[in-house]
């Protein structure tokens, strides 16, 4: 399929926003001039031409506030300043301690707790694989060290970082896109990843589709990374602090087996 043109950035064809909208209207004609009988083939022909993509999927979530609609921000609960309190006063000292310049946000969400963070002179880049969501950012918060990008973890070129922080994000992905994107981090030719992991889980479930959530342990099975060079705990209250053990790991990306 043939690249894209959005807003000025070059966008491979299934971030292309227009494309739900050829889904949308293809299944809306099918719809009316299939009799019943045939709707759920005509159904599997227009998931097979147009297969759901992350990008829909968590356009989808952006559009509706599938995770926000009564909060501060549509990134979910685990993206209130409550909720990243340590996460935002420990963030810098860290970049700091391992001599980090260069941060790339993956997913960066709508920015709603770090754009609170003081990251210095630090090169931020944020990347999110929501088109209008990165859109509605760059106008507000682009600045000569923070600049965007849409993106997907799991396919596309990500820029070289010396760390890459994926926050709340693996989470929401099959455990399939879970392993390329990890795979993908290492690839860029960055240096470190800091990502949420759930350090007292033992076991880690899959997802059917992208856009649930369950916890994960990236060092279990079947990620098997090894012991993190560092863990922070976010000290989460989420859910009448269900998850007490959620964290963020930093793992060295040349030591991860992939
Ligand atoms: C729960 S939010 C977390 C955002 C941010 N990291 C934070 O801590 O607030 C998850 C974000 O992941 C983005 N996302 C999901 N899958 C993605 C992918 N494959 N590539 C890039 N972004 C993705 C969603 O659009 C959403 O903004």
């Amino acid at each position: 399929m043939p690249d894209t043109e959005h807003q000025g950035q070059k966008l491979p064809w299934h971030t292309w926003p227009g494309r739900a909208l050829h889904s949308e209207a293809l299944g809306s004609a099918l719809r009316k001039i299939c009799p019943p009988s045939l709707r759920p083939k005509a159904g599997a022909l227009r998931a097979r031409l147009f297969p759901p993509d992350r990008s829909q999927v968590f356009s989808s979530i952006y559009r509706n506030a599938t995770w926000g609609s009564d909060l501060e921000t549509v990134s979910g609960p685990g993206s209130t300043l409550e909720e990243t309190a340590v996460v935002r006063q420990e963030l810098p000292g860290l970049l700091r301690r391992f001599g980090a310049r260069s941060l790339l946000d993956a997913p960066c969400g709508d920015l709603y707790w770090m754009k609170e963070c003081d990251l210095g002179d630090v090169d931020y880049i944020g990347m999110d694989v929501v088109p209008a969501m990165i859109d509605a950012i760059s106008q507000q918060l682009a600045a000569p060290r923070r600049r965007f990008l849409v993106g997907d973890i799991v396919k596309d070129d990500l820029p070289k970082a010396d760390v890459i922080l994926c926050r709340d994000c693996l989470v929401h992905l099959p455990t399939p896109d879970v392993i390329a994107a990890l795979r993908n981090f290492k690839r860029s030719g960055s240096t470190y990843l800091l990502t949420t992991t759930f350090t007292d889980r033992t076991d880690n479930d899959d997802l059917p589709a992208a856009g649930g959530w369950r916890p994960l342990n990236l060092v279990h099975r079947p990620f098997l990374l090894p012991d993190p060079v560092l863990v922070l705990n976010e000290h989460s209250r989420y859910a009448d602090g269900a998850y007490p053990d959620k964290s963020l790991g930093l793992w060295d990306l040349s030591s991860l087996p992939l």
